[in-house]
């Protein structure tokens, strides 16, 4: 086989056929987010079923969300964190907030789930801490503070995991222009360098093309 994208897509297809199955509450969820013109970028399904995984591999009953979108990654960690788990989710733009509210709740995990509005500089300092697992995936610029306040709002054990580390390669080119790729880089540069956090990196290529997520400890 030749290493294309669509070649990737097809097996990151088998794969999510495989190992995550039909599943109503998130096709639907991912049909609403098109509906309302929200971009694609929400995570696959391999990876969403790995947040939900981490989430429970950790016991995690408290999750911190930086990045609601249209919900779909909302819904699989609220499906972690079981019956008197709290998913704490924070998103920009009210009318995804909206959107990822209906989703959510005709997901059945409703309840489980905070939506606080607003960017995550302004919303972040007004959370209360205590978070098992915090997951990273909004504006990427931003990440180094996102991982600041994961640190802070999390605890020894905490499970940190930021999403699109790749950008297709664009992380190593010196000459980078783009804010996201460097804004990306600086977060994972953080995640070497401070003591707060132990950390590695996976590649990934499939239906989202060639990206990545990293993966912290609080120690
Ligand atoms: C972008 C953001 C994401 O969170 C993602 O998963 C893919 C792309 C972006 O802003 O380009
Ligand atoms: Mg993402």
């Amino acid at each position: 086989m030749d290493s294309t994208p669509a070649a990737w897509a097809d097996a990151d297809a088998f794969l999510a056929d495989t190992l995550v199955g039909h599943d109503p509450a998130l096709e639907a969820t991912l049909e609403a987010q098109r509906d309302a013109g929200l971009p694609a970028i929400e995570v696959a399904p391999v990876a969403g079923k790995l947040l939900n995984l981490l989430a429970r591999l950790s016991g995690a009953r408290r999750v911190l969300e930086i990045g609601t979108l249209g919900g779909y990654s909302t819904i699989w960690l609220a499906r972690a964190v079981g019956d008197g788990g709290r998913v704490v989710t924070v998103e920009a733009e009210a009318a995804n907030a909206a959107i990822a509210r209906r989703s959510i709740d005709a997901a059945g995990v409703g309840e489980r789930v905070e939506i606080r509005i607003g960017r995550g500089a302004d919303v972040l300092p007004t959370l209360v801490g205590g978070f098992d697992l915090v997951f990273i995936d909004a504006d990427k610029e931003s990440n180094t503070v996102y991982l600041d306040w994961a640190a802070k709002l999390g605890h020894p054990g905490t499970v940190v995991v930021l999403d699109n580390i790749g950008r297709e390669g664009e992380i190593v080119r010196d000459d980078a222009t783009d804010s996201k790729v460097i804004g990306t880089r600086d977060g994972l540069r953080m995640l070497g360098e401070d003591p707060r956090f132990d950390a590695t990196a996976l590649q990934t290529v499939g239906v989202k093309g060639w990206d990545g997520v990293a993966i912290a400890l609080v120690v």
